[in-house]
């Protein structure tokens, strides 16, 4: 991973919170944690998502709408071991030049169904604050405009702007999971992503 990248992801997040990469990983990577995804999506071992934590943890169909498989750490693919060693890297720099001190790395994969969303929110829990840092990978081929399924992010500057990322192949985004609303609008097809946030604790 190119040092020079990771390096203007942490400007970014120091600077407005959130960071937009294309083209994160290399294709054959890429290629490969897809066609994982799809297999799993598949045998349907996803299931309904949650919101909270803990014994706040409560299904929510009016707030979101997602299907997740959470990935076991002890247990990756080859393709997801090599995707959690660059967001080790990425943790280390964001350590270094924000100066915070995340420990571990969760992540899910996530399925949207067509109509389905996530209503604005942050991503640390009032309850437990272990959310640093959100970090999602999009897995879609050929998704377009009209596709919609858009991440609405909202600026920390001025809560009536917003920026709208379409979920395309290959694009990462990063950004601080205390302090940037964010949602997902509803799309017209399914919508794959590989969403994960660096903690601050060590991981059980
Ligand atoms: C989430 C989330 C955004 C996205 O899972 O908490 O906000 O674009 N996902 O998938
Ligand atoms: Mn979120």
């Amino acid at each position: 991973m190119d040092d020079s990248l990771l390096t203007r992801i942490a400007d970014e997040i120091a600077e407005k919170g959130w960071s937009i990469t294309d083209h994160f990983l290399p294709d054959m990577l890429l290629r490969t944690l897809v066609t994982e995804a799809e297999t799993i999506w598949d045998s349907g071992e996803f299931s309904r998502a949650g919101i909270g934590a803990g014994s706040n943890l409560a299904l929510r169909p009016e707030i979101r709408s997602d299907r997740v498989h959470w990935l076991e750490p002890g247990r990756l693919t080859p393709a997801q071991q090599q995707y959690w060693d660059t967001i080790d890297t990425l943790r280390e720099t964001l350590n270094r030049t924000l100066f915070l001190s995340a420990r571990s790395f969760e992540a899910h994969l996530a399925v949207y169904p067509p109509g389905s969303f996530y209503k604005k929110h942050l991503d640390q829990h009032a309850e437990v604050q272990h959310r640093l840092i959100s970090c999602i990978l999009y897995l879609n081929e050929g998704w377009v405009e009209t596709d919609g399924g858009y991440l609405r992010i909202y600026h920390q500057s001025d809560e009536s702007g917003f920026t709208d990322v379409l979920p395309l192949w290959g694009r990462f985004a990063c950004f601080r999971s205390d302090l940037i609303f964010h949602e997902v609008l509803p799309g017209t097809r399914e919508r794959f992503s590989l969403t994960g946030w660096l903690r601050r604790e060590a991981l059980f």
